[in-house]
């Protein structure tokens, strides 16, 4: 029987190309090239198992009037408000994710960020490579500090519990937690987090909010210049969910204005733009999207991924299936 015909969209790390090339009849994207939404919709006409990521453009009008041969869409990462599900589900595709593998590997990113941007860590490495650093004196980049405050967690799905985890264990912060559901007694007693009902009860308690909750239009600018304006003018904000979680423009003014001391973004409205109010900013930290970049992180994820197509070929229902 022949082996059923598979495409991964970007470059993959070595060991996993090799796993799903012993596995499958694989075509691989050695260049590394995004794929356009037409690339897409032919791959979805043309290959049984399409193996995504967060850069390709699976959004509503990929699957209109599609006649697809895939029947399973493996994203390779967690999130998938890039995939349009209900078009995929009505196009009989399976979709699945790559859940858990990065856990610890996102939170040390977020916790990365919020000692960056605390300890101003962004400003201080570009005086240095710029030259202009003149020595140690009392009052220069004088930062915050992180041990004993409190930090504001929304969401709070695996991800958002090992920030707390870093953050109560590593720094005695006080966890704060806006989550959309009860989050279970045990699981808050771990870092002895308290549940807020809403995140305008949240922020103005926060020296540091860090977002984990999905994107998606479900949270599309839940970080707005009404909340930011609840925030104190000392606190941190922290981003390695999604970029639309943020209001990119009305953060861009907040950190100008001083209404929120700094921020720490991992994600973006528009990868790879970054608004250019944002990139304006001393007080912020950027970085691009690298939350699960470990080499063991991404293999991980890669063999998630291949384990759900592997489950599908297989007549069963795979372990990560999200429609
Ligand atoms: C994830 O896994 O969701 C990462 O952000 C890459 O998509």
């Amino acid at each position: 029987m022949s082996k059923p015909k598979v495409l991964l969209t970007r470059k993959w790390p070595a060991s996993v190309e090799a796993a799903a090339s012993r596995l499958f009849d694989v075509t691989v994207n050695p260049d590394d090239r995004p794929l356009s939404r037409a690339d897409i919709r032919e791959a979805l006409e043309n290959y049984d198992a399409v193996m995504a990521t967060v850069t390709d453009d699976v959004k509503s009008g990929t699957f209109t009037n599609l006649k697809p041969k895939a029947k399973i869409l493996a994203n390779y990462g967690v999130g998938y408000s890039h995939i349009d599900l209900e078009g995929a589900t009505a196009a009989g595709i399976t979709v699945t994710n790559t859940p858990d593998v990065l856990n610890d590997c996102t939170a040390d990113l977020a916790m990365t960020l919020l000692m960056m941007a605390a300890r101003r860590a962004g400003e201080g490495e570009r005086e240095v490579r710029a030259g202009k650093w003149t020595g140690w004196r009392p009052t220069h980049l004088i930062g915050t500090s992180v041990t004993g405050k409190t930090l504001g967690i929304i969401g709070f799905g695996r991800i958002g519990q090992a920030m707390a985890r870093r953050a109560h264990f590593g720094f005695g912060m006080k966890i704060l937690v806006q989550s959309r559901s009860p989050v279970a007694a045990d699981i808050l007693a771990e870092t002895g987090a308290v549940q807020v009902d809403t995140v305008e009860n949240l922020l103005p308690e926060c020296d540091f909010v860090s977002l984990h909750c999905p994107g998606g239009d479900v949270n599309r600018h839940l970080i707005n210049a009404e909340r930011l304006g609840l925030m104190r003018s000392t606190a941190i904000l922290v981003n390695t969910a999604r970029g639309e979680v943020v209001d990119e423009a009305a953060l861009a003014e907040a950190l100008k204005s001083g209404e929120i001391a700094g921020a720490g973004l991992d994600v973006f409205e528009e990868e790879p733009k970054v608004h250019p109010g944002i990139l304006e900013c001393e007080n912020a930290v950027l970085l691009p999207h690298m939350g699960s970049s470990t080499s063991e992180t991404r293999v991980g994820m890669g063999m998630r991924a291949l384990r759900n197509i592997e489950q599908f070929f297989n007549g069963e229902v795979p372990g990560d299936k999200v429609n």
